[in-house]
């Protein structure tokens, strides 16, 4: 940086004439002053400027992944990004407590003014969950309008496109996909992996038949929970059967990107894998928090508007439980525990791999006398 710069002001460096004349109450412009109203204008101010940083920190992560290859040190700086994004999530979960100091009949002095805008219009938010990869069919619909029925046409083309444009979800598979380590000449990790399951189910079947305390109806109920585990598996060592699940929806990640997942998480403690590793754990991080976030959302607007409909016209608490439920992005990182098998079963890796995944010291850097 060259120095000097012409001096500047505080005030002037942050707009603050233009961001503190930006709160304009309704039910003052309409001479029925409501208190509470200047709270629930900032509070939505608030949550947009944060949307805008986790904009720019999505942004910057997929600009890094969309890379032929990536750059080691950008898995470093992209994990820091997410972790951001981490942070400022919780702040926006502990935010609506503020929200929850004002009481229902407090908001009822102005709701009325404010119909039929609504937190459904948050441009900034849809593109959140279209930048992350929010799946459209999958979108809980208000009615049966889209998210993108009840904004303007400038905003539907903004979120159209964000729609249509790669997100982390997508460059996430890409990247996955090309990992290399999960078949080499030597190792062949659906193989080996299928072969140590192979074992541990014969062996928990024999468990459950040789189980003297079980009754006839307890052995019945076990043989038939781990039939299910043993279709689990088998649904994921068949390719053809994950691709079916993947055309219903039940599935994102493609078959390869999906045990390119798997393989990190059980060797994770493999040098090379502990930064991917916590990369996928930020994408659970963040989309739980987001899972929080709408649960208490929800709460708090059934402890508001109890079973009244929405300002923007949904059924209020009911709608947007269930967009807590379905509104999820990483549900394939999600269920990875299913198929995690204890340490001391997981195949061994040839050497030359366990090599190439350590950081390996050829001795080459003599240390100064
Ligand atoms: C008194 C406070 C609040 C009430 C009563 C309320 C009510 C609602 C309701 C009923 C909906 C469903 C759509 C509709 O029919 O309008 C909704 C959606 C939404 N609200 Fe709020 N809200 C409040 C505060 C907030 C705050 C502070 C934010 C922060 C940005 C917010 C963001 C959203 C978002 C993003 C949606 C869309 C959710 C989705 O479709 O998944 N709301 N809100």
């Amino acid at each position: 940086m060259k120095k000097p710069f012409p001096p500047i002001y505080y005030s002037d460096y942050l707009q603050l004439d233009k961001l503190l004349k930006s709160q304009s109450p309704k039910s003052d412009e309409y001479g029925n002053p409501a208190h509470d109203e200047l709270l629930f204008i900032i509070i939505h101010q608030a949550y947009e400027l944060w949307f805008k940083q986790i904009i720019h920190e999505l942004d910057s992560v997929i600009d890094m992944f969309k890379m032929e290859k990536i750059d080691e040190k950008n898995i470093g700086i992209a994990i820091s990004r997410l972790r951001r994004i981490v942070v400022i999530q919780k702040v926006l979960i502990d935010q609506l407590n503020i929200l929850e100091t004002m009481t229902p009949l407090d908001f009822l002095d102005f709701r009325d003014y404010l119909i039929p805008a609504s937190g459904f219009q948050s441009i900034q938010f849809r593109m959140i969950e279209n930048k992350l990869g929010l799946n459209p069919d999958n979108r809980v619909k208000l009615g049966n309008k889209d998210y993108y029925s009840l904004v303007s046409s400038e905003h539907k083309k903004l979120l159209l496109d964000s729609q249509s444009s790669v997100s982390i979800l997508a460059e996430v598979d890409q990247w996955l996909s090309r990992i290399p380590f999960i078949e080499t000449p030597e190792f062949n990790f659906k193989k080996k992996y299928g072969e140590a399951i192979e074992d541990i189910l014969k062996n928990e079947k024999e468990i459950i038949i040789n189980n003297p305390s079980l009754s006839v109806e307890k052995r019945d109920k076990q043989l038939k929970e781990f039939e299910n585990t043993k279709l689990n598996f088998e649904a994921l060592l068949d390719e053809n059967k994950h691709n079916e699940l993947m055309s219903k929806g039940l599935r994102r990640l493609s078959y390869k990107a999906t045990l390119a997942a798997l393989f990190i998480n059980l060797y994770r403690d493999e040098p090379i894998l502990h930064l991917p590793f916590r990369f996928l754990s930020y994408l659970v991080d963040i989309d739980e928090n987001f899972t929080t976030w709408r649960y208490k959302h929800a709460l708090m607007v059934h402890r508001m508007i109890g079973a009244k409909v929405g300002t923007g016209g949904s059924s209020g608490h009911h709608y947007l439980m269930q967009t807590a439920e379905k509104h999820k992005v990483f549900g394939d990182l999600f269920d990875l525990p299913t198929y995690l098998i204890p340490r001391s079963e997981l195949p061994e890796l040839p050497a030359d791999l366990k090599k190439e995944l350590g950081f390996y010291y050829t001795g080459k850097i003599k240390k100064e006398k």
